[in-house]
Order: structure tokens, then C-alpha cells, then sequence
């Protein structure tokens, strides 16, 4: 199915220079791991029409790119560069053939979306997972990614934001408030939040680039109704790490009754005093 943001992504894609700050950084990166004279074999998840992969190989010398996306119109704008090939289809079923000394995924893993919250989650990690066996025992894998702080620290934003831009119902409504993805979904989580998705499926961030400028211009009137606190956009540098298990289900039960108990017994707290005030 074609989607209404596919154009808006190519657009986007187009207007990439090779003296972006996240080109430069990238290839900063790729060229500071790179020994003399190796040649780099990488992969970019969603790469779209391939104009950021074709700048990081002009900066990295003997590299080559292989972009898998899931849009025709990907396809048809492609890059002429010989150094990248295409693959149309879905990342998440791509084959595990090859290895790559890096992958790349570029504001991607937010649209690795399921129907909700679980299966959306289930889908990000599915897509991590993989891409951990894809690389090279030594590979890094480089994300860029949206981060949402909201004032509670819990995570919130993303969680609202996946909620508000599903539904096909409302479609229309969220489009006007700004959201290119309104009735696709996207799910951006807050620094903790990805961090431990990225801890599950087997990464450690090693590096951390905070773009200057993305986020900052976040109307007043978005901001207060999200409640939130910052958001940013960086360029994370990861490595393979043991695999953590996610936070048990028993152990986040238990935490939920615990704050169950205490809001109940503040409230009755609350209301007792209340009560005493009113008969005194
Ligand atoms: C926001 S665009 C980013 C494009 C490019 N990485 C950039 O930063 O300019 C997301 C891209 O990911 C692609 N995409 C989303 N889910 C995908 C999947 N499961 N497999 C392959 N491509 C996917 C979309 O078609 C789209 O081109």
C-alpha cells in the first residue's frame, strides 16, 4: 500500500547535501573505524532513494551500500551511484545471507509499526534483532533516531503519539495538527526507552550525536498538551552486546500494584482530612 508520507521521505531525501551535519557525522564515524586501504560493506535500512548512502560513500573511501526499502517510489527515484544497489521489499524479511561491516538506520525504526503498542514494540525489536545478525561480529550499527522527554520521565510521549496517529478515523484531524504519519502510526520513544529496546535486542550505545538544531522549534502548543520536556534528535553508535532480558513481567506488576497502593492511600489520606476539616 502506498502511503501518503512516501513522497514527503523522498522529498526529504533530495534535499540531503554532502555538507549535512548528519552526512559528515556519519562518515566521521565510518572513517575513524576504518583501517587504511579496507574497503567497508554496509547496509542502509529505509534508505530511501539512496542520496544520504551516497554521500557517506563519496566521504568514505572503497565503500559500498546496499539500500533496502519498502517503497516503490524509492525504487523508481534511485541514486545512479555504482557503489550502492537496491533492494525493494521489507527489511524484516530480508535474507541473512551477507554481513555487513555497518548498518544504518535513519529515522526508520519508528515506523517499524504493529497493530498497537505491543505488537509495535515486538516489531522494533524484530527489526534490531536482525540487524545484530547481520553485522560482523566487530560491526556497528549507527540509528538515528527522535527522542521525546516528557515531564514524568515514563516514557508517555511516544506511547500518546503512536495512539493519536494510527487511527484512520481521525486521520484527517492529525494531519491538519502537523503529523505526515496520521493514520499510518509512529512510535519515537524517550532516551531511556530506546535505550533498553536497544539493551534487549543485544546493543550498547557507545556514542552519542545530538543534532544542534532538530526539535527546538516545537510549537508551545504541541509541547504543553504532550507534556514535554525536551525532545532532540541523535545519532547513536552501537555495538553487539549480551543480550538483556527485559524487565521481568512480574517485576513490572508488582511495581504497578505498589503505586496502586500509595495513590489509593494518598487519596484516603487526602479525603480523611477533608472530612476532619468539614466536621471541625
Ligand atoms: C522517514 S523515511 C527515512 C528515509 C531515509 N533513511 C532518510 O533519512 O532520508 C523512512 C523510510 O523507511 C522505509 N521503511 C519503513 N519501514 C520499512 C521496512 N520495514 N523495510 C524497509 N523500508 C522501510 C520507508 O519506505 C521510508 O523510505
Amino acid at each position: 500500500m502506498e502511503f501518503e508520507s512516501e513522497k514527503k521521505f523522498v522529498e526529504w531525501s533530495e534535499c540531503i547535501t554532502l555538507k549535512h551535519p548528519n552526512v559528515q557525522c556519519v562518515a566521521g564515524i565510518l572513517n575513524a573505524r576504518r583501517e587504511e586501504g579496507q574497503s567497508l560493506r554496509g547496509l542502509d535500512v529505509g534508505g530511501g532513494i539512496g542520496t544520504f548512502a551516497s554521500h557517506v560513500c563519496t566521504l568514505v573511501p572503497d565503500s559500498r551500500i546496499t539500500i533496502i526499502d519498502k517503497s516503490a517510489l524509492a525504487r523508481e527515484g534511485f541514486s545512479k551511484n555504482p557503489a550502492l544497489n537496491f533492494i525493494e521489499g521489507d527489511f524484516l524479511t530480508l535474507d541473512e545471507s551477507q554481513q555487513f561491516d555497518f548498518i544504518i538506520m535513519k529515522t526508520v525504526l519508528h515506523h517499524f509499526i504493529g497493530e498497537g503498542e505491543q505488537e509495535t514494540r515486538a516489531n522494533q525489536k524484530a527489526g534490531l534483532a536482525k540487524a545484530r545478525r547481520l553485522l560482523k561480529p566487530d560491526g556497528v550499527l549507527i540509528v538515528e533516531e527522535n527522542f521525546y522527554e516528557d515531564l514524568f520521565g515514563r516514557d508517555l510521549i511516544g506511547r500518546l503519539i503512536l495512539f493519536l496517529t494510527q487511527p484512520r478515523l481521525i486521520e484527517p484531524l492529525i494531519r491538519r495538527l502537523g503529523a505526515n504519519t496520521a493514520g499510518e502510526g509512529v512510535r519515537f520513544r524517550s532516551y531511556s526507552g530506546w535505550k533498553a529496546l536497544f539493551a534487549e535486542a543485544g546493543f550498547g550505545i557507545d556514542n552519542m550525536h545530538e543534532s544542534a538544531h532538530w526539535g527546538k522549534d516545537f510549537p508551545l502548543w504541541q509541547r504543553l498538551p504532550l507534556m514535554c520536556k525536551r525532545r532532540f534528535q541523535a545519532i547513536l553508535t552501537m555495538s553487539k552486546a549480551p543480550i538483556r532480558e527485559a524487565y521481568p513481567a512480574a517485576a513490572r506488576s508488582y511495581r504497578r500494584v505498589k503505586h496502586t497502593i500509595a495513590a489509593v492511600a494518598a487519596l484516603s489520606a487526602l479525603a480523611f482530612v477533608a472530612y476532619r476539616e468539614a466536621e471541625a
